[in-house]
């Protein structure tokens, strides 16, 4: 029998780097996503094979993780299998239009896309997107909070998830008429396993417990921090009330706020938090300078996307002089009320 999925990519509207940290975040589905499709395998073997990728990856059933791209496949269908979602080896096809390595959640999609393909109906997608955590943090090995997940399990076109990552309560929002989120890569490519979010989730963790709390979001004065920890607290803080800010004024749909707040976050990101690079702060400004109302890094940051909120501006033509001054950019898609 041939099992079927298809998965969006998201992108993080605001709320970065606190989805670890007790925090709320707002990110929304992209237009662009994952279509999988299992078969059962003709041996003992996985098999995966990717429309945009070329060769094929194999593995034992309950092999550990190779480094290999497909491994988030491989982790997945370990899981399924525990799970008893389903039997044996499987042959999986994947074919994406979401740009790997850029901060979209490529990887997100495959792990919730597989496990979605496998599930019976009637399963909670907030399940699926918590064992789709585990498999990154646990056979992958990368400690990722639980946003990308639950975007890509819950979000709906012309949507943002406000999502509270502690309770995993959250309220799908529409986007207000008139406004467009262009998501844009730098075409600065990076990496998520090679342990910096692991360094700077590990600098939020030691922050919480040197002050005594269990979330860093919890924290009401900071003054007691070590001066290496300081900025990283200060970001968590501030992009704590940032985004509770911009989720406020998406509801009145107020994008001057919006944009304010989307600026002042990326701002924190680069000075406090430091996951931005002189190139994408160069292209976040020019954004801005072409008629944008806000622009930040989105994701992890160390390169990757941007997303910036265009209103009342022609997307082509703003989009034409962006490139112009940034030719290794690329245009990803926008996202806009549904
Ligand atoms: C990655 C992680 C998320 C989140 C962001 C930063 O996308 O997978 O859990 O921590 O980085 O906001």
């Amino acid at each position: 029998m041939n099992l079927q999925s298809w998965t969006p990519g998201r992108v993080n509207l605001i709320g970065e780097w606190i989805d670890f940290n007790g925090g709320t975040v707002l990110p929304a589905s992209l237009p662009l996503g994952v279509e999988i499709t299992l078969d059962p395998s003709p041996d003992n073997f996985d098999h995966v094979t990717s429309a945009q990728f070329p060769g094929k990856a194999s593995a034992e059933q309950d092999a550990p993780a190779q480094k290999h791209w497909a491994d988030y496949v491989f982790g997945a269908l370990q899981t399924a299998r525990k799970q008893g979602w389903i039997k044996g080896a499987q042959t999986v096809r994947l074919d994406s239009t979401i740009p790997a390595g850029a901060g979209v959640s490529s990887s997100a999609a495959v792990t919730v896309g597989v496990l979605k393909a496998c599930v019976p109906n009637g399963v909670d997608p907030t399940r699926i997107a918590l064992l789709a955590q585990s498999v990154e943090n646990e056979f992958i090995g990368v400690p990722c909070g639980i946003m990308d997940q639950m975007a890509v399990a819950h979000a709906r076109p012309g949507e943002a998830l406000a999502l509270d990552t502690r309770a995993l309560k959250f309220e799908q929002l529409a986007i207000p008429e008139g406004w467009t989120f262009a998501v844009i890569n730098s075409g600065i490519e990076r990496k998520l396993a090679d342990g910096r979010y692991k360094e700077r989730r590990d600098a939020c963790l030691a922050a919480a417990k040197y002050l005594g709390i269990d979330y860093l979001c919890d924290a009401e004065d900071l003054s007691a921090l070590p001066s290496n920890l300081h900025p990283i607290g200060q970001h968590v803080l501030s992009e704590e009330a940032r985004s509770r800010a911009a989720i406020a004024a998406l509801r009145r749909s107020d994008a001057l706020a919006f944009g304010h707040q989307m600026l002042a976050s990326h701002a924190s990101l680069r000075k406090d938090f430091k996951v931005s690079t002189p190139e994408i702060d160069a292209l976040v400004d020019d954004a801005v300078q072409l008629g944008a109302w806000g622009a930040r890094i989105t994701g992890a940051g160390f390169g990757g996307c941007i997303v910036v909120l265009l209103v009342d501006i022609k997307p082509a033509q703003w989009w034409a002089d962006l490139h112009a001054a940034h030719p290794a950019s690329r245009w990803i898609c926008d996202v806009k009320a549904g």
